[in-house]
């Protein structure tokens, strides 16, 4: 097949594991799963090549990559990787929540890091091919917040050191149960402005879902640790005066008048899925949404003055955390003013997003997708 026509879509082989967990081994971990510890039995895995295209595509034990030393990701970090999960609903079927937006984003980080696409139905059947032979760990429902935490990723397999982008190219689902993401539960989580470290730039790889962001995000962490608190949040590296997000969730403000405020996306910010949905979700609520620059002293000066009533920082694996103390060099805030640990408005927007992932509210958005 030359690689411009349209490509078949993929078929996923199956080999299953000859190793799988015990039920006893299961049941264990699905107990208590934490965050991004444990791994089913098996995974995806496919291959793109320069003159073939995506091939080979199966689902396969979840094991060690075979990769060379010289393999091009480990040198230049030519790789991408979305989040997204798994949810049982009370009658037994098990869902994903907006898996098509996670392919779609997919390919754009494909097209920043000059990786190739992978079409929305290869994507989302990569899913499903690998929950339905996994189907035992996606957590029972009515366990609280525990789900299958899905990691599908990209990156540049081929041996070679040149710089260019690879001709060979792995793509890989792995999948994770998981519960809180921060082990404290739903506490309100407290940041650190890092201003010694910016997190993305303009024309760079911010808007993508790419291993370098994250990694990048670590040194602010640090330091944001070292400060006492949990995470950093990132301000634009131009100016250092508007808020970005935190590295690995995006921000959300409650004011006083019933607005739900939140970073633009100005290439440099991840265009969250769950960010999106909050803003749909907010309106439904009567709040008013907005989506613009937001300097950093409106934080400041909106939590003295009450102007600020609620901080939320979303994502797929933190789903919706409440925020509490801002700190930096030389000073600190706290909206909340010995008020409650969660917010009302908080409160509402989580159990509705969670209320619909789950099934337990109807899904007028037609965001569910059916896996198995
Ligand atoms: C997610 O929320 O899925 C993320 O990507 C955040 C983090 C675990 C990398």
């Amino acid at each position: 097949m030359s690689p411009s026509a349209t490509p078949e879509p993929l078929s996923f082989t199956i080999a299953r594991s000859g190793h799988p967990a015990s039920d006893e081994q299961r049941a264990a971990i699905l107990a208590n799963p934490g965050f991004g510890k444990s791994f089913t039995d098996h995974m995806v895995l496919a291959t793109w090549t320069r003159g073939q295209g995506w091939h080979d595509a199966k689902v396969t034990a979840y094991g060690p990559l075979q990769l060379l030393p010289s393999a091009a990701v480990l040198h230049y970090a030519q790789e991408i990787f979305e989040g997204l999960k798994a949810y049982r609903h009370a009658d037994g079927s098990v869902w994903s929540f907006r898996p098509e937006a996670n392919a779609e984003r997919m390919q754009r980080s494909a097209r920043r890091l000059a990786l190739p696409s992978l079409s929305v139905e290869d994507f989302v059947e990569s899913l499903r091919a690998l929950v339905t032979v996994d189907q035992d760990w996606v957590p029972a429902a009515g366990t609280g917040e525990t789900s299958l935490y899905l990691r599908p990723f990209m990156f540049a397999s081929e041996a070679f050191l040149g710089v260019r982008p690879a001709d060979v190219v792995t793509y890989s689902v792995i999948a994770s149960p998981a519960g809180a993401y921060f082990s404290g539960g739903l506490k309100p989580v407290t940041l650190w402005i890092s201003s010694s470290y910016a997190r993305a730039g303009a024309g760079g790889t911010g808007a993508a879902k790419c291993g370098g962001n994250y990694a990048s995000s670590l040194a602010g962490q640090l330091e944001g640790i070292e400060h006492g608190c949990d995470q950093a949040v990132f301000l634009d590296s131009a100016t250092q005066e508007y808020i970005e997000e935190l590295g690995g969730m995006n921000l959300f403000f409650v004011t006083r008048d019933g607005r739900l405020v939140t970073p633009e996306l100005t290439g440099t910010i991840l265009e969250g899925v769950t960010r999106s949905s909050i803003l749909e979700l907010g309106k439904e609520l009567g709040l008013d949404p907005e989506e613009r620059r937001i300097p950093i002293e409106e934080w400041k000066e909106g939590a003295r003055s009450g102007d600020i009533v609620e901080i939320f920082a979303c994502g797929t694996a933190a789903v919706i955390t409440p925020v509490g103390e801002l700190r930096w060099e030389g000073g600190s805030v706290d909206h909340r003013r010995g008020g409650p640990e969660i917010g009302e408005v908080t409160r509402t927007v989580r159990e509705r997003l969670l209320d619909i992932q789950y099934g337990r509210a109807e899904d007028v958005h037609g965001w569910l997708t059916r896996l198995v």
